[in-house]
């Protein structure tokens, strides 16, 4: 169903209009239990939407709009294992891949759980070798580093999740390698020791050639420390659908942990790839990651639309990026540790729901997927936060704080919650010209100064944010998380039509990277265009010059 052909997209249409001039402040006023109206609750995770520009009638067609555009099927036919990613005949099965006790998930007819957890028991009993000192290089040492290379979703899930678990990090230090520049490799490699050093290529097509590319230079670096090829065997495991493309490297298969096509690289964390996760905090831990983001299945799968968290989330950005034109969003999260998850949600987000045409082939005429962009809230208040206040544009934000985790102590810890609650209260009150205009004067400004600086020290307010508590940042509450954005974007797609699960986009630039590596190299190529030529004599100018 085009969404602009429902009813609820014209009624919302025209309650958009009507709410132009409406300010949060006065929203606030009339309704003296707005903040308690406009909160949901599930899995250890607060969601005040509150300071979104919304009254129970933008709910209410919203909730309309979801119901046009049969919401519910979709998401049935998402846990259910129907192929609707399309244009690549797939499920999209991330869900099974965290399903707990009894279950069952058809896929062609066969069921898949069996084969999850046939992978989960190799990569925990492999996770503990590794961990409990079992599992020994080449020269008979145990393994102190692990280094993981892959890049997209086959490195920023596991390096996010890493970092945000960091306090309960006990096992080897775990590294990540994705950037082709091999500096990246280089200063990694700095003072790790080959003999204990274990390496994951991690790579669902292994095919990528800035993991290619990086994980061969890894094993010259291995294979000149220790002297022998044979060393690979005890430093090198492969996570990937493509047994073939890993023995072709030269991993052996039985250092290889698969899994399948129906999981989209950007959701794969759950499956094998999140390798480097249970060897940082144990298969236990992991074991909770995948239990947190399970709950939120069940949550989403069950709870009436207007409990559910991923639904909320989502149709709040449909009104903001369709309805009030705010087509970027800020992800500021205020624990250090969840410093990446801008990153993973950048591609979670984008790289799902960056598409424009429907799935029928049609070319949308709305907005989709919006610009996700962020840093962690408080260094961003001291960076890009003069313009969320006073810019131009209007970027609604998700504040994301949990409030307790392993080693937090005050008072940073209150200084960062009170930090976060004051950005979300600014947003969205301002500072009128009165209330700049008494506190100057009550510092004894003079008159004409006031009038002067007065148009710059007003903030207009009225400023979109939600606001995410976690009780706390554990694994479990980490994994709820993670797939309550999953789930937005599942939701945000279903209504408006596109896949999620594709990513074509990616490859027209992948091809000419081809080509332009081969000129780079010297062969003759058809010529670029104009701009691309230009660039490339001036590539070849400066190489001549530094030889
Ligand atoms: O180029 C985009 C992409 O295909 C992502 O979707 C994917 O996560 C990433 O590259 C890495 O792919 P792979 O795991 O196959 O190396």
């Amino acid at each position: 169903m085009n969404p602009t052909l429902t009813n609820a997209w014209s009624r919302l249409a025209e309650h958009a209009n009507s709410l132009t001039h409406t300010h949060l402040r006065h929203l606030f006023a009339i309704d003296s239990k707005r903040a308690q109206h406009f909160c949901a609750e599930a899995c250890g995770i607060l969601l005040d939407y509150s300071k979104n520009r919304i009254n129970d009638d933008s709910l209410r067609h919203l909730f309309d709009l979801a119901d046009a555009c049969d919401l519910r099927t979709h998401i049935l036919a998402m846990f259910e294992g129907e192929a609707i990613n399309t244009t690549e005949n797939r499920a999209v099965l991330h869900t099974a891949l965290r399903a707990q006790g009894e279950a069952h998930v058809q896929v062609g007819g066969h069921d898949v759980i069996p084969d999850i957890r046939a992978v989960r028991a190799r990569t925990h009993t492999f996770a503990k070798a590794v961990r409990e000192g079992r599992w020994l290089g080449h020269t008979g040492q145990v393994i102190r580093d692990v280094v993981n290379i892959g890049i997209g979703g086959s490195d920023l899930g596991p390096l996010m999740v890493c970092e945000a678990l960091r306090p309960y990090a006990d096992g080897p230090r775990v590294h990540f390698v994705s950037n082709v520049d091999n500096l990246h490799l280089l200063q990694t490699l700095k003072g790790l020791d080959p003999a204990s050093t274990l390496f994951i290529v991690a790579s669902k097509t292994f095919t990528t050639v800035e993991t290619l590319t990086n994980a061969r230079s890894a094993r010259h670096w291995l294979v000149e420390a220790l002297g022998s090829e044979a060393a690979v065997a005890k430093h090198f495991v492969a996570i990937s659908t493509n047994r073939e493309k890993v023995t072709e490297f030269g991993i052996d298969a039985d250092n290889m942990f698969g899994f399948w096509d129906w999981v989209g690289g950007r959701y794969s964390l759950w499956s094998a790839i999140g390798l480097p996760i249970e060897i940082a905090i144990g298969p236990e831990r992991f074991d909770e990651l995948l239990a947190g983001a399970a709950a939120m299945d069940l949550h989403f799968r069950t709870a009436p639309l207007k409990e559910n968290l991923p639904v909320i989330l989502a149709l709040l950005g449909i009104w903001n990026i369709n309805f009030l034109g705010f087509t970027s969003q800020v992800i500021a999260p205020y624990n250090q540790t969840l410093y990446r998850l801008p990153a993973y949600l950048q591609q979670l987000d984008m790289e799902s729901n960056g598409k424009h045409v429907r799935v029928e082939g049609e070319t949308v005429s709305y907005g989709t997927g919006p610009v996700i962009w962020g840093e962690p809230g408080i260094n961003g208040q001291h960076a890009y936060f003069q313009l969320l206040h006073q810019g131009s544009r209007i970027i609604p934000v998700d504040f994301i704080l949990a409030l307790s985790q392993p080693g937090q102590t005050d008072p940073h810890r209150r200084t960062l919650i009170a930090s976060c609650l004051a950005q979300s209260s600014a947003l969205m009150s301002g500072r009128t010209a009165a209330e700049v205009r008494a506190e100057m004067q009550a510092r004894g400004v003079a008159a004409a100064q006031i009038e002067t600086l007065l148009p710059h020290r007003v903030f207009d307010g009225n400023r979109p944010s939600n606001t995410l508590l976690l009780k706390d940042l554990s694994p479990r509450s980490l994994g709820a998380l993670i797939a309550l954005y999953e789930h937005k974007v599942f939701v945000q797609g279903s209504i408006w039509g596109i896949n999620s699960f594709d990513q074509w986009g990616v490859e027209l630039g992948k091809q000419l990277a081809v080509g332009l590596e081969k000129r780079l190299e010297g062969a003759e190529t058809p010529a670029y265009d104009g701009s691309t030529e230009m660039l490339l004599a001036y590539v070849a100018r400066q190489k001549t010059k530094t030889r």
